[in-house]
């Protein structure tokens, strides 16, 4: 499986706190069948501003470390960027990155005040990225389908958590958003304090639609995506 969404990353985030929380934590992942990871460590300002060169330092000593204990884990960077009216400069001026060596961006709403999500995606896309919805279920001013189908119309891509799938509530939402194409991605959204859950929904998502589904959605879109 290829993971997109993780704040596995030690010391920059709320994600790990030590470098041995970060690699107990990337191998529970690893056992559950997840090969390759794209740290996304949390860009929130006034909380987590780290600079990119600060980024790029603690990401090749992880890498390092990550290369002695699991050689055929494979590592990219990048980050999980709220989303207000600076994103547009933060991009521009370098401040934040994209995947790995892609134009993409992992972007977070404000999960309970109204966001317009769907024309921050577009203005992304303007400006020359290409947005992807972390964990799309988790806004509740998100409620109906055409809301998301305005978000992709306009250049976005759609991440859910795998942990939702084990809610019933969200699984039953989630279902009709797969149902309907909307969804590319089921990532970890891994922090140390919560449980790796890849098989478990892997195996939700391959019973109530296929086996080809459950892999675009664990790993081949997320394929393309580093390919790309
Ligand atoms: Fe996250």
């Amino acid at each position: 499986m290829v993971d997109v969404h993780s704040h596995i990353l030690p010391f920059v985030d709320d994600g790990c706190s030590t470098l041995e929380e970060a690699l107990t934590l990337l191998g529970d992942h690893v056992a559950q069948g997840v090969k390759t990871f794209i740290l996304t460590p949390h860009y929130r300002k006034e909380e987590y501003e780290p600079s990119v060169e600060e980024l790029k330092r603690v990401f090749n000593d992880f890498e390092k470390a990550v290369a002695e204990k699991f050689p055929n884990v494979k590592l990219y960077l990048g980050e999980e960027i709220f989303c207000d009216m600076n994103v547009y400069s933060l991009l521009k001026e370098g401040k934040v990155i994209p995947i790995g060596n892609t134009n993409k961006v992992l972007l977070e709403f404000n999960y309970t005040a109204f966001t317009d999500i769907a024309d921050f995606a577009y203005n992304v896309m303007y400006s020359g990225y290409t947005p992807i919805i972390a964990h799309i279920e988790r806004y509740e001013y998100v409620k109906r389908i055409d809301q998301i189908v305005e978000m992709k119309e306009n250049g976005a891509l759609i991440q859910v958590n795998a942990e939702s799938l084990l809610d019933p509530v969200l699984r039953k939402r989630i279902f009709i958003l797969i149902k309907n194409g909307l969804i590319d991605f089921i990532s970890s959204d891994a922090h140390y304090s919560r449980k790796a859950c890849a098989k478990e929904a892997y195996k939700i998502i391959a019973k109530k639609f296929s086996r080809e589904i459950a892999d675009n959605l664990f790993f081949k879109n997320a394929e393309n995506l580093i390919l790309n």
